[in-house]
């Protein structure tokens, strides 16, 4: 007895008639008359009885009848909940960079959430070079991060060219310049850059930035991260260059000003594997782009 037979038998107990349920089946009548002679001959039972207009079941009939839709009813449960159960089990593991904590990326991820309640969402912290391990290794399927690292096998997506700005002590004479300062007038202050390790970082990136002007700065400290630069800006140790949004971290006598050169902008990037065709970063993507339309962020959409 498989369970398309008692399917069968329901549908000619509810049905009333062989014509009709046969028509219900699509299958014809013999066949399916044939198949409930089976299960009678089988079960050692009627289950109809003959000659009966309209078609009634014995009293055995009924009770098989209540014990099939009851079956019928968990055999279909089973089969719904073990196909949520597969597609929640669907993963995407996310790297990024530490400091992107500080600006877009909790809400790109949580809004990515929303759009995808089946999906189990994993991020993990990496610098740079981790993250392309990571990726190369399948370890992550997608990672956000500011550096540029070329790897064949890996494909950088230049999601917007973010401002750069200036954090300084509200008691420094640079403070008042609310419109804006330029790399020249910083670079002869005590500089914090962050990360002192490993490279390339942010911290190569910002040395990088100065030479392109043909500057360079003299009194440098690289600290552990962004954090500590800021705290150390506060407590009056020198300046501090960061992305426009970690303007979100704030402490007491902290300003930020804007650098006005127009190469003082830091890339953020999603860094995929070249060969990647994965409808989940599809959707990530749009993610990234309704929350810049929320922001009103300018960017160039790129084609994925
Ligand atoms: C952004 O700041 O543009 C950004 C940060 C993390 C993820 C996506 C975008």
């Amino acid at each position: 007895m498989e369970l398309r037979h008692l399917r069968y038998f329901v549908t000619v107990v509810e049905e009333q008639s062989f014509t009709k349920a046969a028509e219900k089946l699509f299958i014809a009548q013999p066949p399916l008359s044939r198949q409930i002679q089976n299960l009678e001959t089988e079960l050692g039972t009627l289950l109809f009885e003959r000659g009966s207009r309209p078609l009634k079941p014995t009293a055995v009939g009924h009770f098989f009848y209540q014990q099939a839709v009851k079956l019928l009813s968990s055999a279909e449960q089973l089969k719904s909940i073990t196909m949520r159960e597969g597609v929640i089990k669907r993963t995407l593991t996310i790297g990024f960079g530490g400091s992107l904590l500080y600006g877009l990326l909790p809400r790109v991820v949580y809004l990515f959430r929303q759009q995808q309640p089946y999906l189990k969402i994993n991020m993990i912290r990496m610098n740079a070079m981790e993250q392309v391990e990571a990726l190369k290794e399948g370890r992550i399927d997608a990672s956000f991060g500011r550096v540029r690292i070329s790897d064949p096998l890996i494909k950088r997506i230049l999601l917007r060219e973010e401002p750069l700005m200036m954090a300084v002590h509200a008691s420094h004479a640079l403070a008042q310049k609310k419109q804006g300062v330029k790399l020249e007038e910083i670079v002869d202050e005590n500089l914090l850059l962050y990360p002192n390790r490993p490279k390339p970082s942010f911290s190569t990136q910002m040395k990088g930035l100065f030479s392109e002007y043909g500057l360079e700065p003299k009194n440098l400290t690289l600290v552990d991260d962004i954090h500590l630069a800021l705290g150390l800006v506060a407590a009056g140790e020198g300046l501090c260059i960061v992305p426009e949004s970690a303007k979100t971290i704030q402490f007491k006598h902290l300003e930020y000003i804007p650098i006005l050169d127009d190469a003082a902008v830091s890339p953020v990037f999603l860094i995929i594997r070249n060969a990647e065709d994965n409808e989940y970063i599809r959707s990530l993507f749009d993610s990234v782009y309704q929350v810049y339309d929320l922001e009103a962020i300018k960017y160039d959409r790129q084609i994925f």
